[in-house]
């Protein structure tokens, strides 16, 4: 793949930024170890927060929650950092190395390694484990990483980005979060910014001067892939395990008006660069709407 270097001061400057704030976090300094009488992320971001389920639970069984629910989303973060990286590389193989582009993707990807390492420590470090995907989000996961092309491979990364970077910035100071959580959410908020720039200035760079029928095509695919990202935060599995019967929770969820709130403030900044990028048709304000992102 050639592509025109002309956004090198701004690639330049993302460098700069990678090399002066980094963190690495491998052998586990996370914080501290499990902490039973925390929750796992800011209680308000539960899906059913505040619904009758939501009431009828005691404060110890509602820190489980939210301690299995967030181990579920970094699970879903790390599914998303690796299919990112299958992507870029396998479309950066045998470019210039040398390129500024192209050495902040190899920077960026290292950042998503240890990302990923971190986030799998954090599920550890709560005592918890690794919720499987289901069937929808694996097939996705394949179609992505298979066929996705630039601005869309980077126009799904940065919605989850932007979703994750609205949450974790409430869970890294909120003191009622186990350490864990807030330490990796810390870490994550300020390397992901360098991020969302980086992809943000790659769709603006990819989308110069493409037919009509290829961003409406692209606006598209973008919405349909942050629906299933939005969709997957949500996983029956984790329900179950807590002894909480699906149809009821599924419903409340569906239902909940605050958990709608809070994924539209997720995505406010989302829409608004896809909105000025004209990546807003019809039928991906459908999806988004379909998703509560809008
Ligand atoms: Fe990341
Ligand atoms: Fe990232």
């Amino acid at each position: 793949m050639s592509e025109p270097d002309d956004s090198a001061p701004l690639y330049g400057e993302l460098l700069e930024s990678a090399r002066r704030l980094s963190f690495d976090l491998r052998g586990g300094d996370t914080g501290a170890g499990t902490e039973s009488d925390r929750h796992g992320m800011t209680p308000e971001w539960s899906p059913l927060y505040g619904t009758p389920t939501w009431h009828g639970l005691s404060e110890p069984e509602r820190r489980r929650l939210t301690r299995r629910e967030v181990s579920h989303f970094l699970g879903v973060a790390i599914w998303l950092e690796v299919a990112l990286q299958i992507v870029l590389l396998r479309r950066n193989h045998g470019v210039d190395p040398t390129r500024a582009d192209v050495k902040f993707l190899f920077n960026e990807c290292a950042d998503e390694n240890l990302h990923s390492l971190m986030f799998a420590g954090a599920i550890e470090q709560l005592g918890e484990r690794y919720s499987p995907l289901d069937r929808v989000m694996l097939l996705m996961g394949w179609l992505f990483r298979t066929f996705a092309w630039d601005e869309v491979a980077y126009g799904i990364v940065l919605a989850g980005e932007e979703v994750f970077d609205v949450m974790q910035r409430d869970w890294s100071i909120d003191d009622r979060v186990a350490p864990a959580v807030r330490r990796s959410s810390h870490v994550h908020v300020v390397e992901e910014s360098r991020h969302m720039s980086f992809a943000r200035q790659k769709m603006r760079d990819r989308l110069r001067g493409v037919s009509r029928v290829r961003r409406y095509v692209s606006a598209v695919l973008i919405a349909v892939g942050a629906h299933i990202i939005a969709k997957g935060l949500v996983n029956k599995g984790i329900y179950r395990d807590l002894g909480l019967d699906w149809r009821t929770a599924k419903q409340e969820i569906d239902r909940n008006e605050h958990h709608r709130m809070m994924f539209r403030r997720a995505t406010a900044p989302l829409v608004e660069f896809l909105d000025r990028e004209r990546l807003l048709n019809r039928v991906a304000r459908a999806v988004y709407r379909k998703s509560n992102l809008l």
